[in-house]
């Protein structure tokens, strides 16, 4: 069974809402790497479309819930390296760079991220983290945060953590989409 057959048979575990998410922010993903020219986009929308696996072992209602509690904060905050454990289960010679990516999607400038905490997260990280969070923003999850956001402030939103050029990529990646 190849990676992405794996993906898709653990994230068919998770609600419907997982597995569309996870297939947009790959398209976004491989859309906006190109753009960047990155050597290896088809890696990187690969790892795109694994980059929440540590949530298909969620309880249902925590894909809904609002507000969160501790415990459920903690399986927020754990998911990137569930992720990565699941994916190297999955795929025991997941190259590096995939590996990187499944944990550090939640990773922000500064160490503003987690679970790490990185102070300078590489173009890669920032790229995926601004297409997730794009798609977040935008998409059907958007619930928690009061409803969907415009393409526009959803960019800006994603701008304040990405650097222009990666901001201009998945501007370009969204647009390709939709045309
Ligand atoms: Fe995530
Ligand atoms: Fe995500």
């Amino acid at each position: 069974m190849s990676m992405l057959q794996a993906a898709r048979q653990a994230l068919a575990t998770a609600p419907p809402c997982l597995e569309a998410h996870s297939r947009r922010v790959a398209l976004l993903a491989l859309g906006a790497a190109k753009l960047l020219r990155l050597p290896d986009p088809v890696l990187i929308a690969q790892a795109a479309y694994m980059h929440d696996l540590g949530k298909t072992n969620w309880p249902q209602e925590l894909f809904t819930k609002y507000p969160l509690n501790t415990f459920d904060w903690a399986l927020v905050k754990v998911h990137p390296v569930a992720g990565e454990n699941l994916a190297l289960e999955l795929c025991p010679d997941l190259p590096p760079l995939a590996r990187a990516l499944i944990r550090g999607h939640h990773e922000r400038p500064g160490g503003k991220g987690y679970p790490d905490g990185l102070a300078e997260p590489g173009v890669e990280i920032l790229l995926l983290a601004a297409c997730d969070a794009y798609d977040a923003m935008t998409g059907e999850r958007a619930y928690r945060s009061g409803g969907p956001l415009s393409v526009e402030a959803a960019l800006l939103e994603v701008a304040r953590f990405t650097p222009a050029r990666v901001v201009a990529a998945l501007a370009g990646a969204v647009v390709r989409k939709a045309g």
